[in-house]
C-alpha cells in the first residue's frame, strides 16, 4: 500500500494566465477599453496543474457565456437539442444511460456518448482521438448530421439576433460580432471548469479518509500485475489495470489509444479509421474511470451495461487480434479473479464517484441567457 500523502483539502492555484487587460471595444458606445476578469480554477491538491492554451485564457465572462452555450438548444437545427442533451450532469455529463445517442433527426450513431470531466488534462478527444484540442472538438457536434445537425453560419445568426448573446459575447471577447471560433472558445472554457476531484479516492489520496477493507483490496489489485494462467491458479494475482488506467492525478488513464481486446474482428476501426494505419486498427481512447459507476453503459459502443460485465471482460482476458495491447497478456486463461477480488474491484470503481461534482449547481442549466 502506498503511503498516504497528507495535503490540505484544496490548494487554490491561480492558473488563468489572464490579467484584466484592455481589449478592443466595438459596441459603439464610445466606451474605452474592455476588461475581463481572470477565472481562478479550483485545482484539487492531489492533481497536477492544468495547462490552459495561451490563445484562450480562462475568464469569468468566457465561462459564463460557455455555460449558456452548452445548454443552448438554438445550436441545433430544430432548436431542440443542446450539448447537455447527450451530456447530462447527473451521468457525469454522459448520455442518460443510453447506449447510443439520438440526434435531432432521430438518427443514432454507433458510439457511446463520453463523460465530460477533467478535460483540461486530456490531450486527444473522441473515442478515436481525432480531435487534438477541445476548441477543435467542440466545432464538430453542431454540424454532425446525426447529432445537432445545424450549420455554424445558421447557429451564429440565431445567436447574433439575440441581444442577450450580443452582450455576453461582448463581455467575454470585447466584441458583439459572433463567430463559431469564439463560441467554441467559450464552451471550452466552461468545460475546463468541470473538475471532478472529491471522490472517496481523492479524499484517501489527500489523507482525509481511510478506505474500507474491500476498497483497500481493490486499490491494491488494480496495481498488481496479472498472474500467468500457464503457471496454475492462486498466488497474488492482481487485476493489472494500472498500465492503462494509472492511479491518481486527474484521470485514471494515461489518455493513450489502445485495443483492450474487445473483438477479434473490428466493426469500428477506431484510430485506424482516421489514420488508415494497420497498427491503429481497433484502438480507442483509454477512458477515465472517474464517476464510472454513474456513466453506464461502457466501452466505445456501450456494449456492457454493468461494471460487473466490464470486470468479467478483463477477467476472461478478451479476444486476440493483431493490435491487442501487450498489457492484455492472457487472452487464454484471463486473470482468474475470485469473486472476492471482483467485489474488491467494484468497490474501488465505486470509490471514484464524486457526488459533489455530479450535483454542483455551478455546472447546471443556467436557464435562458
Ligand atoms: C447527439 C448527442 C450529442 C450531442 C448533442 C453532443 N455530443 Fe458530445 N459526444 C457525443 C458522442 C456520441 C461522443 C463520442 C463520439 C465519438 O467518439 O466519435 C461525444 C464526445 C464528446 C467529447 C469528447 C470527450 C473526450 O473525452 O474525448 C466532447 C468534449 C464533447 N462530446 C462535447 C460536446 C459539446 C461541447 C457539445 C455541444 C456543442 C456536444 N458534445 C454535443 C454525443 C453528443
Ligand atoms: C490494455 C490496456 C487496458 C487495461 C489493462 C485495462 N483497461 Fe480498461 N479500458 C482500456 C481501453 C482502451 C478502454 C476503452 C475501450 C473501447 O471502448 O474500445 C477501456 C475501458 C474501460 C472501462 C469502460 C469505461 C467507459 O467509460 O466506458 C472500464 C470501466 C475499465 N476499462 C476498467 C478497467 C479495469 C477495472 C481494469 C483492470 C481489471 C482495466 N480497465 C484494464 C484499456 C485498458
Amino acid at each position: 500500500m502506498r503511503s498516504i500523502i497528507r495535503i490540505s483539502l484544496f490548494s487554490v492555484i491561480a492558473l488563468a494566465a489572464c490579467r484584466p487587460e484592455p481589449k478592443p471595444d466595438d459596441n459603439g458606445d464610445g466606451g474605452g477599453g474592455h476588461v475581463t476578469t481572470a477565472y481562478t480554477l479550483q485545482i484539487p491538491a492531489n492533481f497536477p496543474p492544468m495547462t490552459i492554451p495561451s490563445d484562450n485564457p480562462m475568464t469569468v465572462e468566457g465561462v459564463k457565456l460557455g455555460r449558456f452555450l452548452f445548454y443552448e438548444e438554438r445550436l441545433s437545427g430544430n432548436n431542440t437539442q443542446s450539448c447537455a442533451s447527450c451530456h447530462a450532469q447527473t451521468f457525469a455529463f454522459s448520455d442518460n444511460g443510453n447506449r447510443f445517442s439520438t440526434g435531432i433527426d432521430g438518427l443514432q450513431g454507433d458510439r457511446n456518448s463520453m463523460v465530460l470531466q477533467n478535460l483540461g488534462w486530456e490531450s486527444r478527444f473522441f473515442w478515436d482521438g481525432r480531435a487534438m484540442t477541445l476548441e477543435e472538438q467542440i466545432l464538430q457536434p453542431v454540424e454532425n448530421p446525426i447529432e445537432m445537425h445545424e450549420t455554424w453560419p445558421n447557429a451564429v445568426a440565431k445567436l447574433q439576433a439575440d441581444p442577450a448573446y450580443r452582450e455576453l459575447f461582448h463581455d467575454a471577447f470585447g466584441t458583439s460580432s459572433i463567430d463559431k471560433y469564439k463560441a467554441a472558445k467559450a464552451i471550452a472554457q466552461f468545460l475546463r471548469t468541470l473538475i471532478s476531484g472529491n471522490s472517496r479516492f481523492d479524499q484517501f489520496q489527500r489523507g482525509e479518509i481511510f478506505p474500507t477493507l474491500l476498497e483497500q483490496g481493490g486499490i491494491l489489485l488494480t496495481q498488481q500485475e496479472g498472474g500467468d494462467p500457464a503457471n496454475g491458479l492462486g498466488g497474488q494475482w492482481g487485476a493489472d489495470c494500472f498500465h492503462c488506467h494509472p492511479h491518481g492525478g486527474a484521470r485514471f488513464t494515461d489518455g493513450l489509444l489502445r485495443n483492450n481486446g474487445l473483438d477479434s474482428l473490428f466493426t469500428d476501426l477506431g484510430l485506424g479509421g482516421i489514420t488508415g494505419l494497420p497498427q491503429d486498427m481497433g484502438l480507442f481512447k483509454t477512458p477515465s474511470l472517474r464517476n464510472v459507476a454513474v456513466s453506464a453503459p461502457y466501452m466505445h459502443d456501450g456494449r456492457f451495461n454493468t461494471l460487473e460485465e466490464v470486470i468479467e471482460h478483463y477477467n476472461s482476458g478478451g479476444h486476440p487480434s493483431p493490435t491487442i495491447s501487450p498489457f492484455m497478456k492472457y487472452t487464454v486463461g484471463g486473470l482468474q479473479l475470485t469473486q472476492e477480488k471482483k467485489d474488491q474491484l467494484i468497490a474501488f470503481l465505486n470509490m471514484l464517484t464524486d457526488p459533489e461534482f455530479l450535483n454542483n449547481p455551478e455546472f447546471g442549466d443556467p436557464g435562458p441567457p
